[in-house]
């Protein structure tokens, strides 16, 4: 009996070491469930990570539990949650991940609310500005159908909330979709959005605040229909990391590169290699983390369309070669290759 227990036990134990990120060994897999420290899974999609005094916080979309198809956005499949708001999680070593909370609680009562649940509440991202000592968090904030086409903006004193939400915009007059933050080396921080019903990239300089477009902006890659835009920058040089257009589904990544946030960029090509690397390894970018001096980690979601919730993450590194980027699929990789 005792026997048949322990057989039982080691079993599951080696179940679960193989189905979820092996915590023990800061093995990383990419599309396994990924528990928290409470062992619940991480629920943080389209998310970002940010760096603060030797912690990492990662901030994502709060996905309701049950997925429904809104009927009233005919052009493309609109599986949706009921929005819960941003979630934050912090971790020293990027494996072992404790939620700090709903930072950014959706509204329950008010429906004229921005963060009404029955909202798209997507891809947020936070900066630290360091001379206001504010954590900034802008995010998508659209209506039930997608028409809104906005960006919402909330401030804290903390990293892990609450955040105290300021409202919305259309940045520089102009719709904003799919969108993430970069802080650059001089303190500026930059807005990139998808905009013009999607077709074309809007980067867009921040006041020294961050609270408001500053009036500069470039339109960029006009007609290619690029989403989930992730920005970095190696050795004077920036990119962008985006995906195509096509809902939840997965297609192709493209990078782009340039001498100036602002442009002019130069498309690169497919930056992913190795199986299932022309649809991006079932995933799509979300955000690009620099770790340590010269390391990078790709972060995408792989979306589960009709179960959003259960929707995983795939987390590779990204490596260079000469000005040129390559992010290879790795069943298991170990952070501790991140230097
Ligand atoms: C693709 C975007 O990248 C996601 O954030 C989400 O808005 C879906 N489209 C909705 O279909």
């Amino acid at each position: 009996m005792k026997k048949t227990f322990l057989l039982l036990m080691t079993m599951t134990t080696l179940l679960m070491g193989a189905c979820t990120q092996s915590q023990e060994t800061g093995l990383v897999k990419s599309g396994e469930i990924w528990l928290d420290t409470d062992s619940n899974m991480i629920n943080a999609h389209g998310g970002g990570i940010l760096y603060h005094e030797g912690t990492y916080y990662w901030y994502g979309e709060y996905k309701g539990d049950s997925t429904y198809w809104n009927p009233k956005v005919p052009h493309w499949e609109c599986y949706r949650t009921e929005a819960g708001g941003v979630s934050c999680y912090s971790s020293k070593n990027l494996v072992d991940w404790k939620f700090e909370g709903v930072v950014l609680p959706a509204e329950q009562n008010d429906s004229a609310s921005d963060l009404h649940f029955s909202n798209v509440l997507e891809r947020p991202k936070v900066i630290y500005n360091d001379v206001t000592k504010k954590f900034v968090m802008w995010l998508h904030v659209d209506s039930h159908n997608y028409a809104k086409a906005a960006s919402g903006v909330a401030v804290c004193d903390t990293p892990t909330g609450q955040f105290e939400y300021l409202g919305s915009m259309r940045p520089n007059g102009a719709m904003a979709r799919d969108m993430t933050l970069f802080k650059d080396d001089d303190g500026k921080a930059y807005h990139i959005y998808s905009s013009e019903e999607n077709s074309t990239l809007y980067i867009s300089l921040l006041t020294d605040d961050y609270l408001r477009p500053s009036g500069r902006f470039t339109r960029n890659f006009p007609g290619a229909y690029r989403e989930a835009p992730a920005v970095f920058k190696h050795q004077g040089k920036y990119y962008i990391l985006s995906s195509g257009c096509t809902g939840w589904d997965p297609n192709q990544a493209q990078y782009a590169m340039a001498d100036s946030m602002l442009g002019e960029w130069k498309v690169m090509g497919n930056p992913c290699s190795g199986k299932d690397a022309d649809i991006t390894f079932y995933g799509q970018s979300t955000h690009v983390l620099k770790v340590g001096e010269n390391s990078y980690m790709a972060m995408f979601d792989r979306w589960n369309k009709t179960d959003l919730i259960n929707s995983r993450y795939i987390w590779l590194p990204l490596t260079f070669k000469g000005d040129s980027i390559d992010i290879a699929w790795q069943d298991a990789w170990s952070v501790s290759t991140l230097k």
